[in-house]
């Protein structure tokens, strides 16, 4: 399949990065589209974990090119620390990361606003690494963006027009939250900062800038392979999610198109990625979470190491939920399932899946054998103890309706730690 999109379908965190890894040993290029280092993909290649926030999960394979489109946020430090960390590891992506001209880039008031705001009462649990203001700043035709390094003069004068008004919000924020309105650059300071900032670290980022949704288009029409990569999960995305608890970007399939300057017609299959039970970090709606004491809630969160990759947050835990699945199903067009971590529910008597929801919108569950024994070495279904192949089939059963199929089981977080459930590709 030349063009495949790969989404999470639940809240992030479904082991993304683990199969786009996969996927992309197949593929010429790895395309970022949407989301900023608010993500994070935590890769193990023979027992080695590397974690990247913003390079697309293709970094580890020499030959797959990666690009950062418009969709995608920039910080460029973290941008460029996460180069020179893969550089240590003796992986290069010089002259194969490309930086789309049009992604706005992420600045230090971005940074404050979004922990000025997490301060007081709109808090919503973000990860305060400036992605939403940022993307309110684009979104208000005001962004710096990549390709203004090209000619940082622009970039200046786009401070002296646009800074002032995000001075007046941190103010504003300050003075409700009785903090220091002071502490706050001003308009000449955020210039001399940005100044400094661009002869530090900027600068560097400028050989990876160019036309990049052009390369694409053209690379599409030579039919190159191309995975593009999703990062959070459908229910952050800004307009389908569980609004106001959600990222600023979409994070859907459809989110591939504007985010990547690709048209749908050209996307030839969507992925979704599911966990094989729940997590969620921040705030908003979880109607299966468990209680974090409750035996389960701690077994999920200690085996399945559920804790951020960025944030470093307790994740909250929860049963399956079909409901969400299947709606993800629907908005993203998922023809494919992997289904992530089935491995972390070995040692569970029984589980439980939401498959409704009653009037009060509480999960009705039905409950499921579970089964004592490890399958993280297991690489063929047959191999499975009968209840996991069951609890597999029983989620399948739920999205065939769908025209959606579980493609393949992951068991553990190593990159050979997968399988297809069926011969069919
Ligand atoms: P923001 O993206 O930092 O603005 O955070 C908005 C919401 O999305 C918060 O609930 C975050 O915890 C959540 N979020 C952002 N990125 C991720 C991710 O990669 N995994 C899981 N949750 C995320």
């Amino acid at each position: 399949m030349p063009i495949t999109v790969v989404v999470g379908t639940q809240w992030g965190d479904e082991g993304k990065g683990k199969c786009v890894d996969v996927l992309a040993a197949k593929a010429d290029a790895v395309v970022r589209f949407q989301g900023g280092n608010n993500a994070g993909h935590t890769l193990v290649v023979g027992g080695t974990k590397t974690v990247l926030h913003l390079i697309p999960s293709g970094a580890l394979y020499d030959e797959v090119d990666c690009y950062l489109t418009r969709g995608v946020v920039i910080h460029p430090r973290t941008l460029l620390d996460e180069i020179r960390g893969l550089a240590e590891c003796g992986i290069s992506v010089s002259k194969r990361l490309f930086i789309s001209q049009r992604a706005p880039l992420i600045m230090p008031w971005h940074l404050e606003l979004d922990a000025a705001r997490e301060g007081g009462e709109g808090a919503i649990g973000t990860t305060k690494r400036g992605i939403g203001p940022c993307y309110e700043q684009f979104a208000a035709r005001q962004a710096i963006v990549a390709g203004d390094l090209l000619d940082p003069d622009r970039a200046v004068e786009k401070i002296e027009r646009f800074y002032a008004e995000r001075l007046a919000a941190l103010k504003s924020l300050a003075r409700e939250h009785g903090t220091d309105v002071d502490e706050y650059a001003s308009v000449s300071q955020a210039v001399e900062r940005f100044r400094r900032n661009y002869d530090d670290v900027y600068t560097e980022m400028v050989d990876y800038v160019c036309d990049v949704e052009s390369i694409l288009q053209r690379r599409i029409r030579n039919g190159d392979d191309l995975v593009l990569e999703g990062a959070q999960g459908t229910f952050l995305d800004v307009g389908m999610g569980t609004y106001p608890f959600v990222t600023s970007s979409h994070t859907t399939a459809a989110g591939a198109c504007t985010g990547a300057g690709i048209a749908p017609r050209d996307l030839d299959s969507v992925v979704g990625i599911c966990k094989a039970y729940t997590t969620r970090v921040g705030d908003g709606p979880m109607p299966t979470e468990l209680d974090e004491d409750s035996a389960v809630g701690k077994h999920l969160r200690e085996v399945g190491h559920e804790f951020g990759a960025t944030t470093g947050r307790p994740r909250r835990c929860g049963w399956l939920d079909l409901n969400l699945l299947r709606r993800a199903v629907e908005i993203n067009g998922c023809e494919k399932i992997v289904l992530t971590k089935l491995d972390v529910l070995s040692g569970l008597d029984e589980l439980l899946v939401a498959t409704d929801y009653d009037d009060d919108g509480q999960p009705i569950y039905e409950t499921l054998p579970g089964w004592s024994q490890r399958i993280t070495g297991v690489r063929h279904p047959s191999d499975l103890p009968s209840e996991a192949r069951d609890y597999v089939q029983f989620i399948e059963d739920h999205i065939e309706a769908l025209s959606c199929r579980i493609h393949q089981v992951s068991v553990g977080p190593d990159r050979d730690q997968i399988f297809s459930l069926r011969q069919e590709t």
